[in-house]
């Protein structure tokens, strides 16, 4: 029996380069069909085994449910005991920056609902979250708890829907993640899921969110973002 703690970690738009981190790094698993990029890759950070997936197919993309669900099914296949999901995402709570980080402690779905299962294991455990929060406390990393919502994408949110995610008090906003949580409840995978704020949603703006400052604010989470990863992976 392999003793060691294998740790999974699915990449948002914009925070790729955390796969850089990985020492010893062997490529799995490479797809350059679609919208996004796909690598898996298998290295060491901080002597812990670390699983990167980059890249994912969005529901926009796709209907095929065995590509939306890829790496997660992937990352069980790969006996991942942890898997930390990220994504970006738009603040819709007041007191969020572009660049903040939200745990994610529950969802709304507005992807189809047949993207659920009946059976899972309980979703945002209370422990793990616990743990999450504790490691951000310990390391002195701004880690906001919050209320996550899917759109279907791929186009950013009317003024109307903003004004209605604020009047149900969801946090934060973005494309993907729900799909892999419900999936990976219903395989059984110990999940984390954290958003990266990469714009702020408000119902009077005038400006169009773009992909490329979704991109520029990745870059700028960076350096937290990465903080909080090798944190959370060395206290695993
Ligand atoms: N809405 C939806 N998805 C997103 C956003 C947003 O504002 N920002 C990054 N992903």
């Amino acid at each position: 029996m392999n003793p060691m703690k294998r740790i999974g970690i699915i990449l948002g738009s914009g925070l790729d380069k955390f796969s850089k981190e990985l020492k010893n790094a062997d490529l799995l698993y490479e797809d350059s069909v679609g919208i996004h990029h796909k690598r898996i890759t298998r290295g060491f950070i901080g002597g812990k085994e670390v699983t990167i997936f980059q890249g994912r197919n969005h529901f926009y993309e796709t209907q095929l449910l065995n590509k939306i669900y890829f790496n997660v099914n992937s990352a069980k296949e790969l006996g991942i005991d942890l898997l930390i999901i990220t994504n970006a995402a738009g603040g819709v709570n007041p007191n969020f920056k572009v660049a903040d980080l939200m745990l994610i402690t529950s969802h709304l779905n507005f992807i189809l609902k047949k993207i659920s299962f009946r059976k899972h294991k309980k979703l945002y455990d209370k422990e793990l979250i616990g743990w999450v929060r504790n490691v951000a406390m310990k390391n002195h990393i701004k880690l906001h708890t919050g209320v996550y919502c899917s759109s279907t994408g791929p186009v950013y949110e009317t003024k109307s829907e903003i004004n209605l995610w604020k009047k149900i008090n969801i946090d934060s906003v973005g494309m993907s993640t729900i799909p892999e949580i419900l999936l990976a409840g219903k395989l059984g995978l110990k999940t984390i899921a954290i958003s990266c704020i990469t714009n702020l949603l408000s119902g009077n703006m005038e400006e169009k969110i773009d992909h490329s400052e979704v991109m520029e604010a990745g870059k700028k989470a960076y350096p937290v973002f990465s903080r909080l990863l090798k944190a959370i992976i060395n206290d695993y």
